[in-house]
């Protein structure tokens, strides 16, 4: 069985387990216990400090995804396909596969419903997998995130846009910050596999941004869980080496040649 098939098989049986990861040394620490790692284009805002990813490059994805991939033995790698880089088809394709081809990932995941349904059948029809992404979208927002299914609208478009990229062959969903009861709703319409960042803890599996459970972005976002203050053990070596070079404890002849 393929890796994606593999993952798609866990639907209704085990929980799927995804984090992101910009590095090797990230990805290598965490593949142990994740079902998936997504090279996502947060890089933007986490790594770069830019106010939307919209200014993310794709060479930028590209790069951080080779390195992610030296650090992968098991689990499924998608890469996130960055702003203005899928606007029509022949772009898109042109883009997917120099990603898929230059970082050897499994998969790469785009943002939108319907709006981009074309553009998405016409990647899988040109053999490359696709994940989709519903709810916030990033790329498309200008300010403040807002959950989405507070409205009769809202609801009835997310899912028409999860069934209709199910139909479309996206192997599986993000569900980013949508609401619980409508999060749950479109994880039993569908037979492919939503993984919820904010969404539900019905979805058949959950993601999250490393930095942020290792607590290195201060995040203040309500369904960041923070699992280590990582920042308390960077300051604390630095300040040791600090006062080791102030005092010459080091390096001491163990660390010469
Ligand atoms: O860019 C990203 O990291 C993402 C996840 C938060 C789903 O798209």
């Amino acid at each position: 069985m393929n890796i994606i098939k593999k993952l798609q098989a866990k639907k209704n049986k085990s929980k799927i387990v995804c984090l992101t990861a910009y590095s090797k040394n990230i990805a290598e620490q965490i593949d142990q216990y994740t079902d998936l790692i997504l090279v996502g284009d947060s890089l933007g805002s986490v790594l770069y400090n830019f106010d939307t990813t919209r200014k993310v490059t794709l060479n930028m994805m590209i790069e951080h995804s080779k390195s992610v991939r030296k650090g992968i033995s098991k689990s499924l790698m998608v890469v996130d396909m960055p702003y203005n880089t899928y606007r029509t088809k022949s772009e898109a394709l042109k883009n997917s596969k120099k990603v898929m081809k230059e970082t050897k990932c499994d998969a790469i995941k785009v943002e939108g419903g319907i709006k981009i349904l074309e553009i998405i059948k016409y990647l899988i029809k040109n053999k490359i997998p696709v994940m989709g992404h519903l709810g916030i979208l990033p790329q498309s927002v200008k300010g403040k995130f807002k959950f989405k299914g507070k409205t009769k609208r809202e609801i009835n478009q997310l899912i028409k846009d999860a069934l209709e990229l199910e139909k479309a062959g996206v192997f599986s969903i993000v569900l980013e910050g949508i609401e619980k009861k409508l999060s749950t709703t479109i994880t039993k319409k569908l037979k492919i596999p939503t993984i919820g960042i904010g969404a539900s803890v019905d979805c058949d599996g959950q993601v999250l941004v490393t930095d942020d459970i290792l607590g290195l972005t201060k995040s203040k976002i309500k369904f960041v869980k923070e699992y280590i203050n990582l920042r308390k053990y960077i300051s604390s070596a630095a300040k040791q080496f600090r006062s080791d070079v102030i005092k010459k404890k080091y390096p001491s002849n163990k660390y010469l040649y």
